[in-house]
């Protein structure tokens, strides 16, 4: 079930016609989402202590990680920023899901209500709802705060949500779900992570790439059949959300709180050749999926390099 693997093939989709294609697409999905969905509530032993001396993210995707203020960090510290940061990506992690449960509804509100497109999607708001639950309940047991994203990123949302069109919801959704997947892919099989984080990672990983093929799929089609303004604005759209999400990514009063410079630390992060490099590689398989579909040009594409995020 990785995402590399095309659920249908691209011989077989041209003979399908791009609604039959869509059908099919969902129906195998729902059929994924059948063997393998899990509840957070009983899946997780939410009553066990955090142990000592383990890692709440693994290091080297902490954003400080290899900067000179890291260098002068106790492994406490060190391990207490892990604690913050992993907090303030649930955290963005719930913001995203509001986003995209939004922007669900709003997808399938004029389709046929019983398509396995409909019926899909719906199965996918019911995942990203036991999701931001899974978030919440793991930032309350790690004991550090919720991290909301700004006011004015709140507000840029919030417009994003209500009036987007389909295929830049869709780019999107990919933005918020392709980077933070590459990170959690490399934190549940790490056994220096704390096991509950190393659990709702794993579930999140297992249930997100199936979402990552929908949206995928979706994005394919609609870069093709969308009027010239919208593939126009959905290059322009992404390419914003690309340069709000790098800012956004981490909350700097993650900094403060573990008793950092908060002003020093963020122009650390900015200039940390390793931090560029995490993301980049972590935004890589999308944004070679972006140029494949005709998403990386003109002024989106500038906006992407701005963002730091496309090498
Ligand atoms: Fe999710
Ligand atoms: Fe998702």
């Amino acid at each position: 079930m990785t995402p590399s693997n095309p659920v249908v093939s691209p011989l077989r989709r041209d003979a399908l016609g791009p609604l039959k294609d869509r059908e099919e697409v969902a129906r195998r999905l729902l059929e994924a989402s059948a063997r393998h969905s899990f509840d957070p509530d009983t899946e997780l032993d939410w009553n066990a202590p955090p142990e000592d001396g383990k890692w709440f993210w693994p290091p080297e995707l902490l954003s400080l990680y290899d900067t000179p203020l890291w260098r002068t960090m106790s492994e406490e510290q060190r391990i207490e920023l892990s604690r913050h940061e992993a907090a303030s990506l649930a955290s963005l992690g719930i913001w995203f899901e509001l986003i995209l449960m939004q922007l669900l509804v709003r997808h399938i509100y004029d389709k046929p209500l019983t398509s396995s497109h409909v019926r899909y999607a719906l199965t996918e708001i019911a995942d990203e709802c036991r999701h931001s639950k899974m978030f919440a309940r793991l930032i309350e047991r790690g004991g550090a705060p919720a991290y909301p994203v700004t006011p004015l990123h709140h507000n840029l949302a919030r417009i994003l949500k209500t009036v987007s069109t389909t295929p830049g919801s869709f780019a999107c959704t990919l933005l918020g779900e392709e980077i933070l997947d590459y990170m959690q892919r490399l934190t549940f099989p790490d056994e220096r992570v704390q096991p509950l984080v190393r659990g709702v990672t794993r579930i999140h990983v297992v249930e997100e790439a199936r979402h990552v093929r929908y949206a995928r799929e979706e994005l394919r089609r609609q870069m093709v059949s969308c009027p010239r303004w919208e593939a126009g604005l959905t290059r322009l759209s992404c390419g914003e959300a690309a340069r709000v999400f790098s800012v956004a990514f981490v909350n700097p009063a993650v900094y403060t709180n573990v008793g950092l410079d908060r002003r020093e630390a963020v122009a650390q992060v900015r200039a940390s050749g390793h931090r560029r490099e995490v993301m980049q590689t972590g935004a890589k398989r999308l944004t070679d999926f972006l140029d494949d579909i005709g998403v990386m040009r003109g002024a989106g594409r500038r906006l992407w390099r701005a963002s730091g995020l496309l090498a």
